[in-house]
């Protein structure tokens, strides 16, 4: 972590309060940014029942400036999965070596970073949805499967539960989601090949189970941020009914989406 130690803020933070604070509090920011982008994401897909006004809203964000951000959101997204999943492997197999797991979350995080840029830059690539979901989508479950059958007799609540089985979900899908996205231009970028794949069965369940799944991880992630903060009993309880309908609301949207495009 030299490198980190480095920066001026951060090593403050680190001398005084240590690493562990400084990365509970990044995965946290990066959690509150995701759920931002999801809501945006969600919105923009919505688009696709007009393909030319869909096309046109690409061509906005393929202004340089847009696909750098789109790049950069790569950053939250992997040190989000790469440290939640570090977590879950705490909670899961009791695996504790933090300096060699931070490590790993940082290291990792940079070579994903460098392969969607390179992927972004080429912009060439190929591969079927069909084989490249199925692949995926088996990893995602035994993943989800072995963390679920590790934690199922613990104490912790079956909604603590289900976030920690969502989070090994997404370790594996929300990565693959944007390396396949970016694997040249027309994958998310030119409405026709979009909902071309999208008429697929497979292709719609698969999409389907991520948008309940984040919706789900993410609304419990926001609940229990509050939980965390808020003294007053009332307002947590006022907020997370705010929550759920919300989400709630983005699932019965992106569900129709995805069944009826
Ligand atoms: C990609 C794989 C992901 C993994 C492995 C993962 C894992 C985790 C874990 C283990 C926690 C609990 C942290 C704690 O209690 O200290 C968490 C919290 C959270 N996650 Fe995720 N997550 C992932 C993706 C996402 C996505 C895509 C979103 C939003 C769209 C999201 C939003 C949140 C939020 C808001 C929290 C609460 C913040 C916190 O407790 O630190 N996560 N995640």
């Amino acid at each position: 972590m030299g490198f980190l130690d480095r920066i001026p803020v951060i090593s403050l933070y680190a001398d005084t309060r240590g690493w562990p604070f400084i990365i509970a509090w990044l995965h946290r920011i990066c959690g509150l940014l995701l759920v931002g982008y999801l809501w945006f994401h969600l919105y923009t897909l919505l688009s696709l029942s007009s393909p030319p006004r869909y096309d046109a809203t690409m061509k906005f964000y393929g202004f340089l400036l847009f696909r750098i951000l789109e790049w950069a959101l790569a950053i939250p997204v992997i040190f989000h999965a790469a440290n939640g999943g570090r977590l879950i492997l705490y909670e899961s197999f009791e695996t504790r070596d933090d300096v060699a797991m931070i490590r790993w979350v940082v290291w990792l995080s940079i070579l994903y970073g460098a392969l969607l840029g390179a992927l972004m830059l080429i912009g060439t690539q190929n591969v079927t949805a069909l084989f490249f979901w199925l692949a995926m989508l088996v990893a995602g479950l035994a993943l989800a499967y072995g963390v679920a059958s590790k934690i199922w007799t613990t104490e912790n609540s079956p909604f603590w539960k289900f976030q920690r089985i969502t989070g090994a979900y997404l370790l594996i899908l929300i990565p693959a989601h944007m390396l396949f996205m970016h694997l040249n231009y027309a994958m998310a970028h030119e409405a026709n090949t979009v909902l071309m794949r999208m008429q697929g069965h497979f292709i719609k369940a698969v999409d389907i189970s991520l948008v309940v799944v984040i919706l789900y991880h993410a609304g419990y992630g926001l609940v229990s941020l509050m939980g965390d903060y808020l003294a007053s009993q009332t307002l947590r309880i006022g907020l997370a009914a705010l929550v759920i309908l919300v989400m709630l609301l983005f699932a019965v949207v992106g569900v129709k989406l995805t069944i009826f495009i």
